[in-house]
């Protein structure tokens, strides 16, 4: 029977530093000689890139942002990491649920009772086998968003907003302790990639 792979999530506030390191990741895992998947949300799938477009350019009311993003998390789901898991690919997915509560739940101030809901209802089984969160001071992800590219409308909130969804990534990587390891992401870019490197070579 084959092994079922690695579900792996990137998570942190923008700015933090995810998408630097998710390549390196990538490359970490391949060289273990297991099949790749690399992933993201919203997104992942055609109909989730499409919702993805509408998710980041449109202002919605919190709880249409909110199933917006599990519909295409469960279009993700079906068509990509189910799939993966059981022909023993590891999937990388740049975001998953944890950001949903940390943004909708943390930033947007929605019921977390309202996420476990929904949460359960879309993936009543399946949780990431580890969760690398990114973690950096507001200012110091401000300062590197500035610095680089054109902002969408998550990225232009205010510093409440990613003060609160920061809190709320860091109350679930105590509350999920067992699966989560959070980077301190102010380090250099080299010593964040030495210890990706031993995370990624304790997995089992
Ligand atoms: P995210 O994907 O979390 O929004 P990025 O990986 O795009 O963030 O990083 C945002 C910016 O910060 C990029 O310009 C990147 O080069 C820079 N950056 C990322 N990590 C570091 C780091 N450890 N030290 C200095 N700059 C960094
Ligand atoms: P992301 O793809 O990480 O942005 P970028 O490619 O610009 O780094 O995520 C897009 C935005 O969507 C980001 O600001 C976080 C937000 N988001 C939520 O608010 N809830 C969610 O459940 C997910 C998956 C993302």
């Amino acid at each position: 029977m084959t092994q079922r792979g690695k579900f792996i999530t990137f998570e942190g506030i923008d700015g933090a530093g995810k998408s630097t390191h998710i390549q390196y990741v990538g490359e970490l895992i391949a060289a273990r000689g297991v099949e790749l998947v690399s992933s993201r949300e919203p997104g992942g799938t055609p109909l989730g890139e499409k919702l993805r477009e509408l998710w980041l350019h449109e202002s919605m009311h919190v709880e249409t942002e909110t199933l917006l993003v599990f519909a295409s998390r469960r279009e993700h789901i079906a068509q990509v990491i189910q799939p993966a898991l059981e022909r023993g690919a590891w999937v990388i997915s740049d975001r998953f649920t944890d950001a949903s509560f940390a943004y909708q739940g943390g930033g947007r101030g929605l019921s977390l009772d309202k996420l476990e809901t929904i949460a359960y209802w879309v993936h009543p089984e399946l949780e990431p086998d580890l969760t690398i969160l990114f973690d950096v001071p507001l200012e110091v992800a401000r300062a590197r968003l500035d610095a680089t590219r054109e902002l969408d409308r998550f990225e232009r909130e205010k510093a409440e907003f990613f003060f609160a969804t920061r809190k709320e990534y860091l109350r679930r990587a105590e509350q999920h302790a067992h699966r989560f390891r959070v980077i301190d992401s102010t380090r250099s870019i080299d010593d964040i990639q030495r210890e990706l490197a031993a995370i990624i070579g304790e997995l089992a």
